[in-house]
């Protein structure tokens, strides 16, 4: 696992579009796997300022995103298609971006479908992933086991709780999700994860430090080939003194 410390938000967010644009330089008709959340959204606003200098170009690439609420429309402004719409596709030129549909009724069928949506594109190049605070990746929450797949599951309430700030409340956060599996994320060929905040500090630790659990979903990422972590000082504060890199 190669890490990179940076001083702050800003830094972080700067370093992880320096390597989106990398990947497409040199693979400009690839795949890439994105996230909502507030920790990759600067790093959107720097993605959509290169392409409007004209610095990067997404025509050929395509992406497809980790995750989506149920039972919310893509028009509807918290579901996660608005967020990628607002926060980048609106703004820059890519091929074609896919979402799990949260309005599909037959869960089976959807996530059947996206799974053989993305084995259809050749795979995942390069999977942005966001650190939920209880330690999930994509919406694959804390459990006994990891599930391999595109599913269905049942957001737990830590996740409704740190989700509420998007809604009015947290009654108004949807309960359920579509998800990108461990083994579709494990899959992608290289992973970018971001941390930011002191708050993510400790699952951090747990999460790169700690056992191999499905207590700790992002856990499992110890043991992926290809894996880069871009965090600020706050959410790497509670590492070993790594400096700036190691692999
Ligand atoms: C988002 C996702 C989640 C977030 C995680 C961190 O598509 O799948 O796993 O990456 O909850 O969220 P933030 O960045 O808001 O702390």
């Amino acid at each position: 696992m190669r890490i990179y410390r940076e001083k702050d938000y800003e830094k972080m967010s700067q370093k992880a579009a320096e390597m989106i644009c990398a990947q497409i330089m040199m693979k400009p008709d690839c795949v890439l796997g994105l996230a909502t959340g507030s920790t990759p959204v600067r790093t959107y606003e720097k993605l959509v300022e290169r392409y409007q200098n004209k610095e990067i170009d997404f025509s050929e690439a395509v992406s497809v995103n980790l995750d989506e609420y149920r039972g919310i429309s893509k028009d509807n402004a918290q579901s996660y298609h608005y967020f990628m719409r607002r926060h980048l596709f609106d703004h820059i030129n890519m091929k074609a971006f896919y979402l799990p549909d949260g309005m599909e009724e037959d869960t089976k069928k959807e996530c059947r479908r996206y799974e053989e949506l993305i084995a259809s594109l050749g795979g995942i190049d390069l999977q942005l992933l966001g650190l939920g605070n209880n330690g999930h990746i994509g919406f694959n929450e804390p459990g006994e086991s990891f599930e391999k797949e595109t599913h269905c599951v049942c957001l737990h309430q830590s996740t409704i709780e740190a989700n509420k700030r998007f809604f009015q409340s947290a009654e108004e956060v949807p309960k359920q999700a579509c998800t990108m599996g461990i083994g579709t994320i494990m899959q992608a060929k290289k992973i970018l994860i971001l941390v930011s905040g002191e708050k993510k500090a400790e699952m951090v630790k747990r999460a790169f430090w700690g056992p191999i659990t499905p207590r700790v979903p992002a856990s499992i990422l110890q043991i992926h080939q290809d894996v880069t972590l871009i965090g600020d000082e706050a959410a790497l504060s509670k590492i070993p003194d790594c400096g700036r890199k190691f692999g």
